[in-house]
């Protein structure tokens, strides 16, 4: 019966240990909260690319891989869009340019005068044709970034134009820089008035005359020599030498044959990654004047004889003749220059002024310097090891 008297629940009676033991669970709770929030959050943070179903801006975005062999570890980093062209083009890219042309590789300006090869980039349908000048020596020649080129000083440089897309396709031009008000070395062109007249000798015959003639009338004429036209031939081969000069007026143009089967040969050594491309071809008798003017006013006739030929006397004029690459010594040695040695006859082309022969040729080394004879007679001189001199048993000496 309740007769409205209640009995207290007599409380427990909490010791000292007891309530410290809950105050550390109470705190092992609040480190455990906090720990599964911050982990809650941090997942939170990380999916937000996921979650919003967003691709990441590819610009933006690149892979870097680590250089190693056997298993490439990939990280990815986030930098911002470069305009730098990239160290390797990609091949198949469309864009990608894989060629440069020149209109001309060889420049002659006095100081003071501008002069700009023409660049032409392939494939033309590429949109990155951008061009980078740049010259190996502004105190000869400037150039700025469209390819103006200023003479500064006497003297020689190469200017190089490179594609801003694929950096390892450039092309050269050679650079010639004369002082007007410099004396000249050497009067130009005084030296060979007598060649040349000599030369007149040879083209009074009338067109299509054939006749056996010797060239010098000091000399005998050698077998199988002709004059026609003008333009002398040794069994056949239309010679230019410092003993056999070609009419002013011949003109011929780049041989087509010549230029196809270059291609050909230019083809076949890209094959091997080799890049063997067309410096300086046909001539014509005016430009070749031009050229060795040059080179005798700045070094002086008797140094220009050994490597640049008098007008009327370089092969450039027959239109037979291609330079290729760089047209100087750095280009002997090169992987290009030995395959040319090795295959040029293939495609009817031989090195025409070898090392070992320059006392016969009349000029030095011209790794670079190509003559066509048509396949059959390139590979009987390669492989007879004599030049084109002693092939054909003529000489190469300037009369005076
Ligand atoms: N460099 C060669 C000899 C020429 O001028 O034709
Ligand atoms: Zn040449």
């Amino acid at each position: 019966m309740d007769n409205g008297n209640y009995t207290r629940r007599p409380r427990k009676r909490v010791t000292k240990k007891m309530a410290q033991r809950r105050r550390l669970t109470a705190l092992a709770i609040i480190i455990l909260l906090l720990i599964l929030g911050i982990v809650l959050i941090a997942n939170a943070c990380s999916g937000d690319d996921k979650d919003s179903g967003k691709t990441p801006n590819k610009s933006q975005t690149t892979t870097t891989t680590t250089a190693t062999d056997i298993a490439p570890s990939i990280t990815t980093t986030t930098v911002a869009p470069t305009t730098v062209p990239p160290v390797t083009a990609d091949p198949n890219d469309p864009n990608t340019i894989t060629g440069i042309s020149l209109d001309k590789y060889a420049v002659f300006v006095e100081v003071g005068q501008k002069d700009m090869p023409w660049v032409t980039m392939t494939p033309s349908t590429s949109t990155e044709k951008g061009e980078i000048w740049t010259s190996s020596d502004e105190t000869i020649a400037t150039v700025d970034h469209i390819g103006n080129i200023t003479g500064v000083s006497a003297g020689e440089c190469i200017v190089t134009v490179t594609s801003q897309n694929n950096p390892m396709i450039y092309a050269e031009v050679r650079v010639t820089v004369t002082d007007p008000n410099q004396e000249p070395a050497n009067a130009v062109g005084q030296s060979n008035t007598a060649t040349d007249t000599q030369v007149v000798t040879l083209t009074l015959t009338t067109d299509n005359e054939t006749t056996t003639e010797a060239k010098d009338e000091n000399t005998s004429s050698p077998e199988g020599l002709e004059v026609i036209n003008g333009r002398t031939y040794v069994d056949g081969i239309l010679i230019a030498n410092k003993s056999y000069a070609l009419p002013s007026d011949y003109s011929p143009g780049l041989d087509p044959e010549a230029e196809s089967q270059f291609n050909k040969l230019s083809a076949a050594a890209a094959q091997e990654n080799l890049n063997i491309y067309l410096s300086s071809g046909y001539r014509s008798y005016s430009y070749q004047n031009q050229i060795y003017s040059n080179y005798s006013s700045i070094y002086g006739a008797e140094t220009a004889d050994t490597f640049s030929a008098r007008p009327g006397h370089s092969e450039h004029q027959t239109g037979l003749a291609i330079d290729v690459n760089t047209i100087d010594d750095s280009f002997a040695g090169t992987p290009e220059a030995e395959w040319l040695a090795a295959n040029a006859h293939h495609y009817g082309f031989i090195i025409r002024y070898p090392a070992d022969k320059v006392d016969i040729t009349g000029y030095k080394y011209e790794p670079w310097h190509l003559r066509y004879l048509g396949t059959e007679t390139a590979k009987k001189v390669y492989n007879s090891g004599l030049c084109l001199e002693e092939y054909l048993g003529i000489d190469s000496k300037y009369s005076n």
